[in-house]
C-alpha cells in the first residue's frame, strides 16, 4: 500500500490501469483523475473488489481485456498505470505496443513492479524458483528486469526509484517510476 501511495497519485486526467486486480490502486487515485479505464483479463479477481465504484471522484469503468489486445483507439489516454502485473503479462512485446498505441505520445507511463534483484545470489535463487513459481502464482514471473523490459520496449524512463520491501527477497525487490515514449 506503502508503494501505491508512491506512484498513484500521479495520475491525470485521462487514465488507463493495465491489470486492475481486485481494485488496491483506487483509493489512491486523486480528482486529477476524470476518467479511468480499467482492464484486466481476469473478471473473477474484479469482482474481488471491495470499492464502491459509484462513489469514486471520476468517471470509471471496467472492461475485461488482456494488455496484448486493448480495446481502445489510438492516442486516447493520457495516463498509463501498471502496479505488480508486468511480472505476469506473457506477452510483454504486444503489451507494449498496445500501450504506445493508446498513449498520447506526450503521456506517461507509471509503473510500480517487483522484479530482478541487484545481487547475483538472490538473481540465480530467483532463477531457480521462478518455474515453480510461475506455476503456483499465476504466471507471475521473479526474475523479470523491469526497467531495461520498459526502456527495450519504446519508452525512456524519467524517474526510477528501487527497494527491497520487507519480506521474502527474491519477491520484495521493487520499481517504480514515469517513463514516456522514446
Ligand atoms: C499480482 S496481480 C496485480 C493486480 C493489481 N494490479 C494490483 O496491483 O494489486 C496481477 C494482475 O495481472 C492480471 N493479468 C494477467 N495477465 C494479464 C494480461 N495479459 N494483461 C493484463 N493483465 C493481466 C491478472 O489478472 C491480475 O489481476
Amino acid at each position: 500500500m506503502k508503494q501505491r501511495e508512491k506512484i498513484i497519485p500521479l495520475a491525470s486526467k485521462n487514465v488507463l490501469e493495465i491489470g486492475i486486480g481486485s481494485g488496491l490502486n483506487l483509493p489512491f487515485y486523486t480528482s486529477e483523475v476524470k476518467k479511468l479505464t480499467a482492464i484486466d483479463p481476469s473478471k473473477e479477481l474484479w469482482k474481488r473488489t471491495l470499492v464502491n465504484t459509484q462513489q469514486l471522484p471520476f468517471n470509471f469503468q471496467f472492461i475485461e481485456a488482456s494488455a496484448e489486445s486493448i480495446p481502445a483507439i489510438s492516442n486516447s489516454f493520457d495516463c498509463v498505470v501498471i502496479t505488480y502485473t508486468l511480472c505476469t503479462i506473457p506477452n510483454l512485446t504486444k503489451a507494449f505496443s498496445e500501450i504506445k498505441r493508446v498513449l498520447k505520445p506526450t503521456g506517461k507511463f507509471l509503473f510500480c513492479e517487483h522484479g530482478k534483484a541487484p545481487e547475483n545470489g538472490i538473481q540465480k535463487y530467483q532463477n531457480i524458483v521462478n518455474p515453480v513459481w510461475k506455476k503456483i502464482g499465476g504466471g507471475c514471473n521473479l526474475n523479470r528486469n523491469i526497467p531495461t523490459l520498459i526502456e527495450e520496449n519504446g519508452f525512456t524512463i524519467s524517474k526510477l526509484e528501487t527497494i527491497y520491501l520487507p519480506g521474502w527477497k527474491p519477491a520484495s525487490y521493487n520499481y517504480w517510476g514515469i517513463a514516456k515514449i522514446k
